[in-house]
């Protein structure tokens, strides 16, 4: 017994894994186990041997079984150990900065666009940029021959060999959205347009890529004085300051009268400021629809009138949040984004207040 006793007890402490534990147990007090079949044997005993072997034989069976179950728990613990060292985390470490974006000032200024126009009724309208002679040029009372075409640097898409069709063109302007719209909506209209347009020149103040917002109202008695008031409230909300605004007589072929206008601002130090001074900077053209381009979007012009005008979005961007080149706009440079960028939660907004 003493041996059987040894034996099992040192196994049981040298077993590497649950496995081996159980393999031992069906060895050792198993049905067949090397402890049972000794208690078998206790019936061809002799009543005084059967006295000393039982209790002793029992002994021995608790003692295995008591030491199964401890290096069983032995076991568990040194998994859980092992668990603990691979999985463990210094919840105290800093967390891992991530790099966040921001809004290009041009998105934020189309933002704060919208807002302002939307809360003077203007809703959104959107059109291709890639578009057709027809709605680029045609529709807006610019013929072929016009002068205006050549001025504009348009950039053409290509046609294949023998289709004379004349080919689509980069929007120059966001001025055909005007023809889109009133085809679409037929008057009243009361819509701005803000996008991408396209001409082939560069330098310090003129990228091949840049951005307007087109505005057009028709109704049976919009006119110039419209215009003035909407332009006004809107340089003044936007600006966050009263701005005055002066127009210019001026021409563009689709509309009729025309005006260029400019905001007041003041020169100091190379720097400008809008909404004071004697100065004037010149922002958008604008006027009211000429009578053809109603006609082409198939609108009766005795019936409605309005204004249009189109706004250069990047030069508004520029001249609010103080940015000196237009062309770094464009050059998607990370610590130019991040230095004139906006914290996508920290936009001005019409109902938080738009100037900060
Ligand atoms: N489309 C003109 C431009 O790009 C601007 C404009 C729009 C003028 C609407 C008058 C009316 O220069």
């Amino acid at each position: 017994m003493e041996e059987l006793r040894k034996k099992y007890i040192e196994a049981i402490s040298d077993a590497a894994d649950e496995a081996s534990l159980e393999d031992l147990r069906v060895q050792a007090v198993g049905k067949k186990g090397e402890v049972s079949l000794k208690m078998r044997e206790l019936g061809k005993m002799t009543p005084e041997e059967r006295q000393v072997a039982g209790p002793a034989l029992n002994a021995l069976k608790d003692e295995i079984n008591s030491a199964l179950a401890a290096k069983k728990a032995a076991l568990a613990d040194a998994a859980l150990d092992a668990r603990l060292k691979t999985e463990w985390l210094d919840v105290t470490l800093p967390g891992r900065g991530r790099r966040q974006g921001t809004i290009h000032p041009v998105s934020q200024v189309m933002e704060e666009v919208t807002a302002i126009f939307a809360d003077m009724g203007f809703a959104v309208a959107e059109g291709p940029q890639i578009e057709t002679d027809w709605y680029n040029f045609d529709a807006l009372n610019i013929p072929g021959h016009h002068p205006a075409r050549a001025e504009m640097d348009t950039f053409y898409t290509h046609r294949a060999e023998g289709d004379d069709r004349p080919p689509h063109v980069l929007r120059t302007h966001t001025s055909p959205v005007q023809i889109r719209t009133m085809e679409k909506t037929g008057a009243p209209i009361r819509i701005i347009c803000p996008g991408r347009v396209y001409r082939a020149d560069y330098d310090q103040t003129h990228t091949p890529m840049f951005h307007q917002v087109e505005g057009l109202a028709l109704g049976k008695d919009i006119s110039m004085a419209n215009l003035k008031w909407v332009l006004e409230e809107f340089f003044s909300a936007f600006f966050g300051t009263h701005v005055e605004t002066r127009f210019r007589a001026s021409h563009f072929p689709f509309t009729e009268p025309s005006a260029e206008v400019d905001i007041q601002c003041s020169w100091q130090d190379g720097t400008v400021k809008v909404g004071e001074g004697d100065d004037w900077l010149e922002v958008l053209g604008s006027g009211m629809v000429h009578p053809k381009v109603l006609e082409a979007g198939g609108i009766d012009p005795n019936e409605y009138q309005g204004f249009a005008f189109g706004i250069g979005i990047d030069r508004l961007a520029m001249l609010k949040y103080g940015i000196p080149d237009l062309r770094a706009f464009f050059d998607s440079d990370l610590r130019w984004l991040r230095h004139y960028g906006f914290a996508s939660l920290d936009q001005p907004t019409l109902h938080g207040g738009l100037s900060r």
